[in-house]
């Protein structure tokens, strides 16, 4: 399984944060944004990963995440020209994905929660179909809404309701067979411009290969829109991690938990830097 970070957009409701660089880029409490995306791609054992991104970000990302050698992985990055919609990544990254299956995370989204691993790992072994995950949110018309029926089948799934029939918005994180490709290519844009992730989802709803995971309430969804809800989210990291000392997408330590890479090699690779929390981190971890 191939993964795609969609790290495209202008963010414009964070203007002017994101005036100069893509809001993926800017920190949640410790590290930037992108890392938690990352993250949660490792803890599939997903190591060939695309980011998407915007032509004026690329040179940035390669600045910050190199080959993706340092964490075990290898990184691939690709021009978004312009926000034609969360589908076209699947279009932009065709070669890349080859024919392999997919997961493919929005930039922006944050996930925590115990045994999210296993979930993850699970849901990379899919052959057919697509997958989703929902998760109950106060304000669902913001999302995609997904509705069930009394058995827990997917009956229909809607963009931005206005009058929404569930409470259940769909994250920002995908696992599809080959054939998200092709019917990408077959979608049309949406009012506002864009392809929409709801309609590739809407197909394999009306070909019965859509299913949808639900993260209970032990569980925690975050997304970075807003300036209060970025503000949040480095809120949300701060409180987990100084609590229990243990960090939240630490790419290095994930990368050391799958014996993808060394403690000498995570030595080596910060041998340059000497103080603050983020390395002292690393230190204790390669003690
Ligand atoms: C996008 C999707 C939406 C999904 C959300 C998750 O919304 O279109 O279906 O629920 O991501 O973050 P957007 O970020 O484009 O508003």
């Amino acid at each position: 399984m191939k993964g795609i970070v969609v790290a495209g957009g202008l963010g414009s409701r964070l203007y002017p944060v994101t005036a100069v660089f893509s809001k993926h880029l800017l920190p949640i409490y410790d590290k930037p944004m992108i890392y938690y995306p990352l993250s949660v791609l490792m803890l599939a054992n997903i190591r060939e990963i695309l980011i998407i991104c915007t032509q004026n970000d690329l040179p940035l990302y390669k600045n910050l995440l190199g080959d993706g050698s340092r964490f075990g992985i290898s990184l691939t990055y690709m021009v978004q020209e312009k926000p034609a919609g969360i589908p076209q990544a699947l279009i932009i990254g065709e070669k890349f994905i080859g024919k392999d299956t997919v997961c493919m995370i929005l930039g922006d989204n944050i996930f925590y929660g115990h045994d999210f691993s296993t979930y993850l790992q699970d849901a990379s072994q899919l052959k057919d179909g697509a997958l989703t995950f929902g998760y109950q949110v106060k304000d669902p018309s913001r999302f995609g809404v997904i509705n069930f029926d009394n058995q827990g089948n997917v009956i229909e799934i809607e963009e931005k309701p206005s009058k929404p029939k569930s409470n259940i918005a769909v994250t920002g994180l995908y696992f599809y067979d080959n054939d998200c490709v092709n019917i990408s290519k077959t979608l049309k844009p949406s009012k506002r411009g864009e392809l929409e992730i709801t309609d590739l989802n809407k197909t394999y709803l009306r070909e019965n290969k859509l299913d949808c995971k639900i993260l209970g309430r032990g569980f925690s969804w975050l997304d970075t829109g807003t300036h209060e809800s970025l503000l949040l989210a480095s809120q949300f990291v701060q409180i987990i991690e100084e609590r229990t000392g243990t960090k939240i997408a630490c790419l290095e330590e994930i990368a050391l938990n799958n014996k993808w890479i060394s403690m000498s090699e995570i030595r080596r690779n910060n041998k340059d830097f000497v103080s603050g929390n983020y390395y002292n981190y690393l230190k204790e971890l390669t003690k």
